[in-house]
C-alpha cells in the first residue's frame, strides 16, 4: 500500500477525537451518556465522517451508528469493526471513540487508495458501553448480537425515564429493536481497536498488543436500610446507622478482593438518604463492580462479599439487598483472529504481545454472534476513565496501519483467514 507521510492517518484521527471530546454535558470535562443530546451530536459527527469514507450510514433501533461498505464478492460476509462513543463521567477522550474514529479512517484510506475489499465491512459506533445513565449496558452490542434480555429496555435512569422512552425521544423505535440482530452466518467476525486502559504495553515498551481475553464482570445496586434519627439526641448504642454500616461493607469489598487472586472489586458510587448533616442516615445505596478473567473466581468473590455484608447487617440491625444489574461472562478472543491480528502486526513490522483485558468491552456481547478480536493501543500510565487519558500519535498510526493489514488479508468466505 502506498505510504502516506508519517503519522498522517493519526493526525486526522487525533483531530477528530478532539472534536468528539468537545461534545459533553458538562463544560470543561467529557461526559457523554447514552441517548442524551451529547450522544446525538456525536452521532451526527461520526455519521458525517463515515459518509466521507464512502460508507452508507444508518442509525439502528438501539441508536448504534452503522457505517457500511459492501464487498465486491457476491454474497460475501461482513466484517464488523468499531467501538463505543459514550463515556463515563469526567472521562478521557480515547476510551471507545479511538476505535470508532480509527476504523473510519482505515476505511477512508482504502477509499483514497481506490482499494475495494471482497467482503463487506460495517463500522459500529455503539452508544451504551459504559452503562452510566441506565442500570443496564452493552444495549447496542447485545441488540446486534441478538442477546438483549426481554425487559432490558424497561431499565430506568435516575429521573425515572426508561431506555425505551429515551430511544423514542432519540428518534429510534424500541419496538423494532429485535430487527437489529445480525445472523452469525452473515458475519466474518468483530475486530475492535481500543486503548489498553492498563499499564502493560507501556511497561513492555510496546505501542500495540493483541487481546487474548476479556474479563467477566458482575455489577450490583446495593441497598442498605437502617433507621434515620436526630444526630444530636440519638444515643450511639441505639443507632441503626446505614452509612456507618455501608462504610464497613465497602471495606469488606476491598478486603475480599485483596485476599482473592485474580479478583478486583470496586464501589464507585454511594448515596446516603436523607443526606443531611444533622441526621443519622437511614438509607444508603451504593454500586458494586466485581471482575475476574475467571468466572468461578468472580462468582466466588460475589458470594463471599454477600456473606460479609449479611454478617455486618445482622450485627448492626440493618437490612442489605443486592440487586444484580449486569452479569457478563469472561470471553476468550478467537484464536484464528488472534493469529490473524498477530500476523498483521508482524507484516506491518511492529512487535507485539498477547494480553488480557481487565476492562469490559462491547466484544463481551458480540461474542455471542461471531468470533471477536481486539487490538490494544498503549495509553500513558495505563490511565483511563480519567481526563489524563493519553495516547501517542505514533501508536495510533501503528494501530491504523495494522488494521489496514488485517483488512487486506481477510478472505471473503471468512472460513480461511491468512
Ligand atoms: O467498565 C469497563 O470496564 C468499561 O470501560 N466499560
Ligand atoms: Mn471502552
Ligand atoms: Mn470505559
Amino acid at each position: 500500500m502506498a505510504r502516506q507521510p508519517r503519522h498522517s492517518l493519526a493526525a486526522r484521527i487525533m483531530a477528530r477525537l478532539d472534536q468528539l471530546a468537545a461534545i459533553s454535558s458538562s463544560p470543561g470535562e467529557i461526559t457523554r451518556l447514552y441517548l442524551t443530546p451529547e450522544h446525538r451530536a456525536a452521532v451526527e459527527l461520526v455519521s458525517g465522517w463515515m459518509r466521507e469514507a464512502g460508507m452508507t450510514v444508518t442509525l439502528d433501533s438501539a441508536a448504534t451508528v452503522v457505517g457500511r461498505t459492501s464487498g465486491t464478492a457476491r454474497g460475501a460476509k461482513t466484517l464488523l469493526l468499531g467501538s463505543h462513543i459514550d463515556s463515563v463521567r469526567n472521562a478521557g477522550r480515547y476510551d471507545g471513540c479511538l476505535g470508532v474514529v480509527l476504523a473510519i479512517e482505515a476505511m477512508a484510506e482504502l477509499k483514497r487508495l481506490g482499494r475495494k475489499l471482497p467482503y463487506g465491512v460495517e463500522v459500529l459506533a455503539f452508544g451504551d458501553e459504559e452503562g452510566v445513565r441506565f442500570p443496564k449496558t452493552l444495549t447496542g452490542s447485545h441488540a446486534i448480537a441478538g442477546g438483549l434480555e426481554p425487559n432490558a429496555l424497561d431499565a430506568e435512569d435516575e429521573s425515572g425515564q426508561s431506555i425505551a422512552d429515551a430511544l423514542r425521544g432519540f428518534g429510534c423505535d424500541p419496538d423494532r429493536i429485535d430487527e437489529v440482530a445480525r445472523q452469525s452466518a452473515d458475519v466474518l467476525g468483530y475486530v475492535e481497536v481500543h486503548i489498553e486502559q492498563g499499564p502493560v504495553l507501556e511497561d513492555e515498551g510496546l505501542g500495540i498488543g493483541v487481546v487474548t481475553a476479556i474479563s467477566g464482570a458482575s455489577r450490583f445496586q446495593v441497598e442498605v436500610r437502617g433507621k434515620a434519627g436526630h444526630a444530636g439526641t440519638l444515643p450511639m448504642p441505639m443507632r441503626r446507622d446505614a452509612l456507618a454500616g455501608a462504610a464497613e461493607m465497602v471495606l469488606a469489598v476491598e478486603a475480599v478482593a485483596r485476599e482473592t487472586a485474580g479478583l478486583v472489586a470496586t464501589v464507585g458510587r454511594i448515596a446516603a438518604v436523607p443526606g443531611a448533616v444533622n441526621v443519622v442516615p437511614g438509607d444508603v445505596n451504593f454500586s458494586l463492580d466485581v471482575r475476574s478473567p475467571v468466572d468461578r473466581t468472580r462468582r466466588g468473590g460475589v458470594q463471599e462479599i454477600d456473606k460479609r455484608f449479611r454478617t455486618i447487617a445482622r450485627r448492626r440491625q440493618l437490612t442489605v439487598k443486592l440487586i444484580e444489574t449486569y452479569n457478563e461472562k469472561a470471553v476468550v478472543c478467537d484464536q484464528r483472529l488472534i493469529r490473524h491480528i498477530s500476523a498483521a502486526t508482524e507484516r506491518a513490522g511492529f512487535p507485539t504481545i498477547g494480553l488480557p483485558s481487565g476492562a469490559g468491552h462491547d466484544g463481551l456481547a458480540i461474542s455471542r454472534l461471531c468470533p471477536i478480536g481486539m487490538l490494544f493501543v498503549r495509553c500513558k500510565g495505563g490511565v483511563s476513565h480519567h481526563p489524563d487519558e493519553a495516547v501517542k500519535a505514533e501508536d495510533v498510526e501503528i494501530a491504523t496501519r495494522v488494521l489496514l493489514e488485517i483488512l487486506d488479508k481477510f478472505s471473503p468466505d471468512g472460513r480461511t483467514l491468512s
